[in-house]
């Protein structure tokens, strides 16, 4: 499985004046089997990290290696083999005309035979309640079921690491639910890699084991998710604003032994998963 490293990168959109840096001197390891929860207010620089790990933008200095291929010189393709990312309004990307052409494209691209391909986008479909839309267009589709569609066509590729980026934004608890169980889902095969970027610190807690926090370009700080929630000074600097679940969750583990994991999980029972 994968391994990410990124080494002292810096960026800027505007590659000819290249002091108004976005990031600066981040440095930071994905290794198989994290699950990493990427922090920190809007405008930070979490999307343009993504986009740099997915070699879509270069570092302007510095180097992000996934295993031994370097990003600047690997193609978009090539990375895209083992990290696929859904991006934020994964909808407004489709370009299909039917969910079962969203579904194969990838597949397609990557050589699988054909009889290979419709097996596999049945049994997605199926696990994303789409099978019987797949001769519908995408665009035909309800919100939901778009939504559920984009992270299908993702899923489906089966990468060594997943990226989302905001994947709670604008939604309702329900598709909070489904995008928790299906990352859940793909976290359960070993070694598999997640990069999660929100603002969202309760949805966070509840699928990441570590946590890198970014303020104004920087990588403030890294740890395991535990020790962010002990970690007072990066709240009361309003870096990271607490929740009420986030807050709770980071009084119990503090006062006591209980296992983080065991706290989110009643926490779940009793919200029924609202939280
Ligand atoms: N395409 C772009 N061109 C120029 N500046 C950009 C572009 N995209 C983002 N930025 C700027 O880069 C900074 C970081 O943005 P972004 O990575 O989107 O932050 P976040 O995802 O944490 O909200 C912001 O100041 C933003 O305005
Ligand atoms: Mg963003």
């Amino acid at each position: 499985m994968a391994k990410i490293s990124i080494e002292d990168v810096s960026f800027s959109y505007e590659q000819d004046k290249k002091n108004n840096f976005v990031l600066k001197d981040v440095s930071y390891s994905i290794l198989p089997g994290d699950s990493v929860l990427l922090l920190g207010p809007n405008g930070s620089g979490k999307t343009t990290l993504l986009k740099l790990i997915m070699g879509l933008l270069k570092p302007t200095k510095g180097k992000i290696r996934i295993d031994d291929a370097d990003t600047s010189k690997a193609s978009v393709f090539e990375i895209s083999k083992k990290v696929s990312m859904i991006f934020q309004n994964p909808e407004k990307q489709f370009f299909a005309e039917t969910v079962r052409e969203e579904l194969s494209f990838g597949l397609k691209n990557r050589g699988l035979r054909e009889e290979e391909i419709k097996k596999k986008v049945e049994e997605v479909a199926k696990k994303f309640g789409l099978f019987e839309y797949l001769d519908k267009s995408p665009f035909d589709l309800s919100g939901g079921e778009k939504r559920r569609l984009s992270i299908a066509s993702i899923i489906i590729l089966d990468p060594e690491v997943l990226i989302v980026d905001e994947p709670t934004a604008g939604l309702d608890f329900q598709y909070r639910n489904l995008m928790i169980s299906i990352i859940r889902g793909f976290l359960e095969t070993r070694n598999k890699s997640l990069v999660v970027a929100t603002h969202d610190i309760d949805f966070g807690l509840r699928i990441a084991n570590k946590a890198a926090v970014i303020n104004e370009g920087k990588l403030v700080w890294s740890g395991d998710v535990v020790s962010l929630l002990r970690e007072e000074e990066i709240f009361s600097k309003g870096i990271l604003a607490h929740t009420f679940t986030s807050s709770l969750i980071s009084r119990v583990i503090s006062q006591s032994n209980v296992d983080f994991q065991k706290v989110v999980k009643i926490l779940e029972e009793l919200t029924e998963g609202l939280m």
